[in-house]
């Protein structure tokens, strides 16, 4: 049976606005419950104000309330997975810390890592 969280991620994946890109991507997080929250990219013409789909799974999942998560997922149409960009990173080490991510792809490819190896040495609140 295929991961929930993956499979979110693929469905959510088709809604992408990648007008300009055509590079769609899907992203899902889980919180310590098991619920799931899931977004895509969402482009637009000026490019600089394109959102990535974590950053919109992310934000939609803080602004539901949920606060302590276990997972996130991403899925790209990449035959080499597709990681999180470093703006990406930063947000999700500061509401996940080193959580798992699941990277994936449409042919079934996974692969799963700690945020911490992605991204090592954050700048995070402790240092305020
Ligand atoms: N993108 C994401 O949504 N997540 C990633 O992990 C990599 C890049 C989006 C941003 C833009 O809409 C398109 O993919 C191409 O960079």
């Amino acid at each position: 049976m295929q991961d929930p969280l993956i499979a979110a991620a693929i469905a959510v994946r088709e809604n992408a606005h990648a007008t300009f890109s055509n590079f769609k991507v899907g992203a899902a997080v889980q919180d310590e419950s098991g619920r799931i929250y899931t977004g895509c990219n969402v482009e637009n013409a000026t490019y600089g104000l394109t959102v990535c789909a974590e950053r919109v799974a992310i934000f939609k999942a803080i602004s539901e309330g949920a606060r302590k998560f276990t997972r996130v997922a991403v899925v790209a149409d990449t035959e080499s997975l597709t990681p999180p960009c470093g703006a990406c990173r930063q947000i999700l080490w500061e509401f996940c810390g080193d959580v798992e991510i699941v990277l994936s792809n449409l042919a079934g490819k996974t692969e799963t890592l700690k945020l911490g190896t992605l991204f090592p040495r954050a700048f995070d609140a402790s240092f305020l």
